[in-house]
């Protein structure tokens, strides 16, 4: 399976605090068979060179992971937040032209889907991190269905169908897969406690919404078109 949302890079964010977690949570993702993890860490305006930086970290990273024999391998990505699109164009996964944008957790900036449209207009293929996690797209989910378009794709993340967020957060999760327009289910895992880096059991609870197949692609055949840098099939 692959990863294509994961704070795993150590020291940079709210994610693994030093190597020695980054180092844990690629172990436990190996155990659930994930052999690719886009390393995600938040990217903001205030911190306008630190691709190169995420690049090296990557880079660091993955010589451990290969010095200790973990099967996983690191891609350099980022996360960023839809009102500073403009300041974080380079934060896209490897060298493609997906990128993966939050929305804050609690509003819908009045700016969202001028945020979005500008991302396209950059030749970008904007993926919404965790819509089901926003306040105001639980309440209406209309407002997340109004932003999707050609080249939008939708990510959920794992813990909201295990209901690691609440019971409404998961429904809206749920309701999001009945409604046909999630691509990817990821992990967003932030360390080896809380948010862990574990795919498998959320793949069986959207297999049950949307088929095995379809759930499956999820973490395989959907991730893997984002690192080629192709079209998503729908
Ligand atoms: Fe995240």
């Amino acid at each position: 399976m692959i990863d294509l949302h994961c704070h795993i890079l150590p020291g940079i964010d709210d994610g693994a605090e030093n190597i020695k977690e980054t180092v844990r949570m690629a172990e436990l993702a190996a155990r659930d068979h994930i052999h690719t993890i886009v390393a995600t860490p938040h990217i903001t305006k205030f911190l306008p060179n630190s691709m190169e930086q995420i690049k090296e970290k990557v880079q660091q990273v993955n010589n451990v992971l290969t010095a200790n024999a973990i099967p996983v391998t690191i891609i350099t990505g980022g996360e960023i937040f839809s009102d500073q699109a403009e300041e974080c164009l380079s934060a896209t996964i490897g060298s493609t032209s997906y990128i993966l944008v939050e929305f804050p957790m609690s509003y819908l900036p009045a700016s969202t889907w001028n945020d979005i449209t500008l991302l396209i207009d950059h030749g970008l293929r904007p993926i919404i991190a965790h819509p089901e996690r926003n306040v105001a797209i639980l309440h209406n989910p209309n407002l997340l269905f109004d932003l999707l378009g050609d080249n939008i794709s939708v990510q959920v993340t794992a813990g909201s169908l295990t209901g690691e967020f609440g019971p409404s957060v998961r429904e809206c999760a749920f309701y999001l897969l009945q409604q046909g327009i999630v691509d990817f289910i990821a992990s967003d895992a932030h360390s080896t406690i809380h948010r862990i880096p574990q795919l498998s059991v959320a793949v069986n609870k959207a297999a049950r919404i949307v088929g095995k197949d379809r759930a499956t692609a999820m973490v395989t055949k959907n991730p893997q078109l984002v690192l080629d840098n192709k079209i998503l099939e729908r």
